[in-house]
C-alpha cells in the first residue's frame, strides 16, 4: 500500500521525470556526445575522495588538464560516499553543464542517476573505474586502467619476489573500499594467476583496508595477531602497504624481508618504500588520466562520442625494488 507521504514521492518524480523527458526532446543530444559549439564547455566532475596519494595525483590531473584544455571544470569531492556522488551528478544535471564525468566509488546502484543524466541529454564519461549496467548507452566511455590485469601483474612480480623461495607462502591481502571496481577485479587477477599456476600459495586472511593508510595499519595489526606466520602481503594499493608496514615494524618484524609485500599504484611514497627495501615490488597504475579525459569531453562535446572506444586504457609498467632508487627521480606522482 503506498501512503500519503510515498505517493507524494512519486509524484514528485514523475513530474521531475515529465521535465527531464520535456529538456531532452528539446535536447536532440543523447548520451553518445552533445552538439558542438564556439561556447567554452562546462564539465562536471565528481571524484571518489582523496583516500590515496593516486588520487591526489588523479586529482591534480584533472584540474590541471581542465585548466590547459580551457574547459570550465566544475568539481567535487565525495568523500567516499555514493550518495555524495549522486548528489553532485544531479546538481550538475539540474546547472545543465556540457558533459558529467565521475569516478565511481562502487560498481554497482548508477543506473537511475545515469538515466536522469541521459533524459536530461548530458553524455557521461566514466574515468578510473567502471560501473555495472545492464545498459551500454548511460556512459560513452571509461578513461582508466584494467584492474583485473594488474591483479594478475602483481602476482607474477610475487613470483619474481619470490624465486628460490622454499616452504609455504602465505598470503595476507589488503583489499580496496568493499564494491569498488579496482578491489573486485584486483583480487580477481591475483587469485586467477595463483590459481592457475602457484597451488603452493595460500590467502589466509583478507579483508578491506579502505584504500587508506589507516585502513592498512589497522586491518594488518589484525592480520599479524590472528596469523603469526604470514609471509607475504598483497595490498591493492602502495598507501594501505605503507600503513601495513608500521604494524609489520611494530610486530618486530622487517617488512620487505620477513614478509615480502607487493602493492598497485606506483606513487611517490611507495617507490621512497620500495627504495628502502621495505616493499618488495609495485605493479604501477597510473592515475594521469586528466589530459586523456579532456581529449574525450571536446571529442564528446563535438557529438563525434561515438567513434571513441568503449574503453581508453592507460599504459603502466612494473617495478622491483632494485629498481626503485634509479626510477624514483623521474616519477611524476
Ligand atoms: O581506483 C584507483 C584506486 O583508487 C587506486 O589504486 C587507489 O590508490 C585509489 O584509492
Amino acid at each position: 500500500m503506498i501512503d500519503r507521504r510515498g505517493f507524494l514521492t512519486i509524484a514528485a518524480a514523475t513530474v521531475a521525470a515529465g521535465g527531464l523527458a520535456a529538456c531532452a526532446k528539446d535536447n536532440p543530444a543523447k548520451n553518445t556526445g552533445s552538439k558542438g559549439g564556439g561556447k567554452q564547455i562546462t564539465l562536471g566532475f565528481s571524484q571518489v575522495g582523496s583516500e590515496s596519494g593516486w588520487r591526489a595525483a588523479n586529482t591534480q590531473s584533472v584540474k590541471e588538464a581542465a585548466a590547459a584544455a580551457g574547459i570550465n571544470l566544475k568539481f567535487s569531492d565525495a568523500q567516499q560516499k555514493q550518495e555524495n556522488q549522486i548528489s553532485a551528478i544531479r546538481s550538475y544535471i539540474a546547472q545543465k553543464v556540457d558533459v558529467i564525468s565521475f569516478s565511481p566509488v562502487v560498481v554497482t546502484g548508477w543506473d537511475t542517476v545515469l538515466k536522469e543524466a541521459k533524459a536530461a541529454g548530458i553524455p557521461v564519461i566514466l574515468t578510473d573505474r567502471s560501473v555495472d549496467t545492464s545498459d551500454p548507452s548511460l556512459y560513452v566511455t571509461l578513461v582508466g586502467s584494467d584492474f583485473e590485469v594488474e591483479g594478475e601483474r602483481a602476482a607474477h612480480l610475487l613470483e619474481k619476489v619470490l624465486a628460490g623461495h622454499t616452504g609455504p607462502v602465505k598470503i595476507a591481502q589488503l583489499e580496496g573500499t568493499t564494491g569498488a571496481a579496482p578491489a573486485i577485479e584486483r583480487a580477481k587477477g591475483f587469485a586467477k594467476v595463483m590459481h592457475a599456476s602457484h597451488p603452493d600459495w595460500k590467502i589466509v586472511a583478507s579483508q578491506s583496508g579502505d584504500f587508506t593508510r589507516a585502513g592498512g595499519k589497522q586491518v594488518m595489526a589484525a592480520f599479524l595477531q590472528a596469523h603469526s606466520d604470514i609471509n607475504v602481503l598483497f595490498a591493492h594499493n602502495d598507501d594501505m602497504a605503507i600503513g601495513a608496514i608500521q604494524s609489520i615494524q611494530a610486530a618486530g618484524k622487517t617488512p620487505g624481508t620477513d614478509i615480502k609485500i607487493v602493492s598497485i599504484d606506483g606513487v611517490h611514497d611507495g617507490f621512497v618504500a620500495m627504495s628502502k627495501g621495505q616493499i618488495n615490488a609495485i605493479a604501477e597504475c597510473n592515475p594521469l588520466l586528466g589530459p586523456q579525459l579532456m581529449d574525450a569531453v571536446k571529442t564528446v562535446h563535438a557529438g563525434k562520442g561515438s567513434t571513441l572506444p568503449r574503453w581508453i586504457k592507460t599504459k603502466e609498467s612494473d617495478y622491483t625494488a632494485d629498481q626503485a632508487a634509479a626510477a624514483l627521480p623521474n616519477r611524476k606522482y
